[in-house]
């Protein structure tokens, strides 16, 4: 009998049981929604990117709807070969007007504009220097670059600039930050990293995906917020998020997109967007710039809970944003807290090594412009009841 050349992978997710840390998938039993049923439960839920409501929003489902009776359920295509429709140009434009840019080219994720984009600009005689906590999809559009990888402490300008110094000035070289941090929820320092690009002849380039339809005017991301208009030279974000739907789109020059057009290989080589998420897209950016109140109701929901958990005494690092780590430590115990509010019905999901340091483990949760007061302070007061138990206040 054939012995299973997989069976390591079995020991390693035995290894994950004993260290407590192997998870079950959570089933949503109904919408996307900041109160909503998980596992059979109902929930008040924070582990969502759903910043703005906008998965249910009726305009939106109204343009997902009319997209799938005129132009079907899928393009049946790449972009460059037939699957480019008239309303994949017209998100494209509609994003470009939004972002203040030259061109946008919208990719089938966050993730792939990341990595496309970095791996098709850059070749193995080139530098990246890319702070220690940048995304994944940033890490492996660099690894698929063959570029030099540099890291930078997280956030520390001068560690970025003694690297640049150190290196040739004739090499090329891309200077990358996250605009807001995924796990801890904290702002790149974009202003100090532009004036450091422009004085050392670095390529800029900031992932907005936690930024788009949260920071700036309207949503436009930390570019706008930090009035860094012209100074940027790759913008990602994603429609993914706040946005409601699915996908990534690059903001920069036409020379930028449009060799990207030609060389980005998730593009050329992966379906595009099939119609009612292109139209779905099209209508959430009416909404940023319609309903501009959305933003300021997740703001207001984001200060009112950040407020509610310092006030008991947790550890929520240093968040700037939406995104609230309650950091617990150890991994084992960041997801005892996550299952015991599951528990009391609050799902706010733990993350632990590798995605985050491992005496850093933490419940990381988002709020939404669409959770009530209520739900809000259900939540912090089941963080106060399972936070004391567990010694964590
Ligand atoms: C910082 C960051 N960049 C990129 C992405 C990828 O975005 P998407 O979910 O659209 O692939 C994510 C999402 O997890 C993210 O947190």
């Amino acid at each position: 009998m054939r012995t299973d050349p997989l069976a390591y992978l079995g020991q390693e997710l035995d290894s994950l049981r004993e260290q407590k840390l192997y998870r079950h998938l959570r089933i949503l039993d109904d919408e996307q929604k900041a109160h909503t049923t998980v596992d059979h439960r109902s929930v008040v839920n924070l582990s969502s990117n759903n910043y703005l409501g906008l998965t249910t929003h009726p305009k939106l489902r109204q343009a997902a709807l009319k997209a799938i009776e005129q132009y079907g359920v899928g393009t049946g295509s790449v972009r460059t070969i037939a699957g480019t429709m008239d309303i994949h140009m017209e998100l494209e434009r509609r994003l470009a007007e939004f972002k203040k840019v030259e061109k946008v080219v919208v990719f089938q994720s966050g993730f792939t504009a990341n990595a496309g984009t970095v791996s098709a600009i850059l070749s193995k005689e080139d530098v990246v220097i890319s702070d220690e906590l940048n995304h994944a999809s940033i890490i492996d559009g660099c690894r698929l670059s063959r570029a030099t990888i540099k890291v930078f402490r997280h956030k520390d300008v001068d560690a970025a600039r003694r690297i640049i110094t150190g290196l040739p000035a004739s090499q090329r070289k891309l200077l990358i930050t996250d605009g807001v941090f995924s796990m801890d929820g904290d702002l790149g320092p974009l202003p100090a990293l532009c004036a450091l690009a422009e004085e050392t002849g670095c390529i800029m380039m900031v992932d907005d995906a936690h930024a788009s339809g949260v920071f700036g005017r309207n949503g436009r991301g930390t570019v706008d917020h930090f009035d860094m208009h012209g100074r940027v030279d790759i913008q990602v974000g994603t429609l993914s998020k706040a946005i409601g739907a699915l996908g990534g789109y690059v903001a920069g020059n036409t020379n930028l997109i449009e060799f990207l057009y030609h060389r980005a290989r998730p593009f050329l080589f992966s379906t595009s967007h099939p119609p009612s998420v292109v139209l779905t897209c099209i209508a959430a950016i009416d909404v940023l710039m319609d309903e501009p109140d959305i933003i300021e109701r997740l703001w207001e929901n984001t200060r009112f809970f950040k407020e509610g958990l310092r006030r008991l005494g947790f550890d929520t690092g240093l968040s700037e944003s939406p995104i609230t780590p309650v950091i617990a430590g150890e991994g084992a115990k960041a997801m005892m807290l996550s299952d015991k509010l599951f528990e009391r019905g609050v799902f706010a999901q733990g993350i632990a090594y590798p995605t985050v340091a491992k005496d850093r483990a933490r419940v990381r949760t988002i709020v939404t412009a669409t959770h009530t007061r209520e739900d809000l302070q259900y939540a912090l007061d089941q963080f106060a009841a399972v936070g004391r138990e567990l010694g964590l206040i």
